[in-house]
Parts: structure tokens; sequence; C-alpha cells
């Protein structure tokens, strides 16, 4: 039997949707500005700065308004990561990613409307949007407004350290970005977490 059960709020879809295009979008620009060559790998280089100061402000914008909107309406619960036999949820949820999904075996912690995420998207997500993001976002504002940057950071250009975290913390959020869809698709059906984002309705 199916169950539905209403679990995402619309500002909840709206915030992940645009962070997504956000995202999407500062990942092409970023890449372009990175490794920028007269042939223009993605998007010519002074296109793709102005793109990508543009989308990264509008994130920063976006990111305070998720941190303050989750604190106010309680979904920042869901992502502290609970401590009793959490490496033993991790283990068994990692052994269902890997192969039980495959067997057709049940989702070992279903999605109730007090706990949305299982340990491992409590683990991921926290360290995401409350380590990742910020260090991504706070240096990519400091190489915009580089007057904010020290002088001089471990005997070098205070630049420098602030150029290494945000291409290092934006590395790891595409990575993420990659696996989160991929394990997206784990739902009941190949696309029911996607509509879940979506629509707001979540089914097992
Ligand atoms: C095209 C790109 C993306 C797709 C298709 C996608 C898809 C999804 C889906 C299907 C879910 C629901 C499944 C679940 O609860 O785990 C979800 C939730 C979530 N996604 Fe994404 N995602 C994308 C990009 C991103 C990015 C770039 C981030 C962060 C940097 C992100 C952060 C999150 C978070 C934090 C949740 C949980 C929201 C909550 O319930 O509080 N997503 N995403």
């Amino acid at each position: 039997m199916t169950e539905r059960i209403y679990l995402l709020p619309l500002w909840l879809r709206i915030w992940h949707w645009i962070n997504a295009l956000l995202i999407i979008t500062l990942g092409i620009t970023g890449t372009s500005i990175h490794f920028a060559s007269p042939g223009a790998l993605l998007v010519e280089f002074s296109l793709a700065v102005r793109i990508h100061n543009f989308a990264g402000i509008a994130l920063a914008i976006l990111y305070a308004g998720f941190v303050v909107a989750n604190a106010i309406s309680g979904n920042w619960w869901q992502y502290v990561p609970k401590p009793p036999g959490i490496l033993q949820r991790c283990w068994k949820q990692t052994q269902f990613y890997c192969w039980g999904v495959f067997k057709g075996e049940q989702e070992p912690f279903p999605v109730t409307k007090e706990v949305n995420f299982n340990a491992l998207q409590a683990i991921t997500y926290w360290f995401i949007m409350y380590a990742v993001l910020p260090v991504t976002v706070l240096t990519g504002l400091i190489f915009l407004y580089p007057q904010w940057a020290p002088d001089k950071l471990f005997g070098v250009d205070g630049l420098l350290p602030v150029a290494v975290l945000h291409y290092l913390s934006a590395g790891v959020i595409i990575l993420f970005a990659i696996a989160h869809i991929y394990l997206g698709t784990m739902g009941k059906t190949v696309t029911s977490l996607f509509k879940t984002m979506i629509t707001g309705w979540h089914e097992h």
C-alpha cells in the first residue's frame, strides 16, 4: 500500500530549485573562469565573470534566507546528526544504497513527518549547508571585495588562501551535487524523490 505524507513546505522547495540553478550556473561559469583560454572552454571569460559575480551575490542572499527560514520553521532540526547508533545507521543506509536497493529491499529508515532525513542525509546535508557552502560564499564575497582580505596570511598574499579555499569548497559542492542527484533516484521509483522536491508530497 502506498502512503503519502505532505513533507516539504513551499518556501523550502522554491529555495531548493533556485539554489540548484544558481549552483549549476556558478559551476559552469566558475569552471570557465578557472580554465580560461583564448578558445573559451565553455563561456567567454568576461561574460563568465559577470554571470559568476551576479549569481554569487544572488546565492549569498539566498543562503542567508535559507538559514533564517530554516531556523524559524524548525526545519534546521532535521539537519542535526543524532548520535545514538549513528554509525550503525549510516552503515545500514550505505549497504542499502550499494546493493539493498538493487535487490528490491525495503528502505531501512522510511521517511516520517517528524524525521525526514536518514543518518547519512543528516550528516551530508549538515556538512554541505552549514560547513562547506558558507565557506564558498564567504570566500567568494572576499574575492569580490578584495579590500576585505588580509594583506598577508601564512606568509603569502592574503588572497591566495582565500582562492584555494574557494576552489576546494566549490569542488566539494560540485561532487556533492553529482552524488546527490544519483542518490535522488533511490526513492520508491526512480523519479519519486524528484517529484517530492517539486510537489512537497512524499510517497513510500
Ligand atoms: C539539479 C540539481 C539538483 C537536484 C536534481 C536535486 C534533487 C533533490 C531531491 C530529489 C531531493 C529530495 C531527496 C532528499 O530528501 O534527499 C533534494 C533535497 C535536498 N537538496 Fe537537492 N538537488 C539538486 C541540487 C542541490 C544542491 C546544489 C544542493 C546544495 C548545495 C542541494 C541541497 C539539498 C538539500 C539540503 C535537500 C534537503 C532539503 C530539506 O528537506 O530540508 N540540492 N534534492
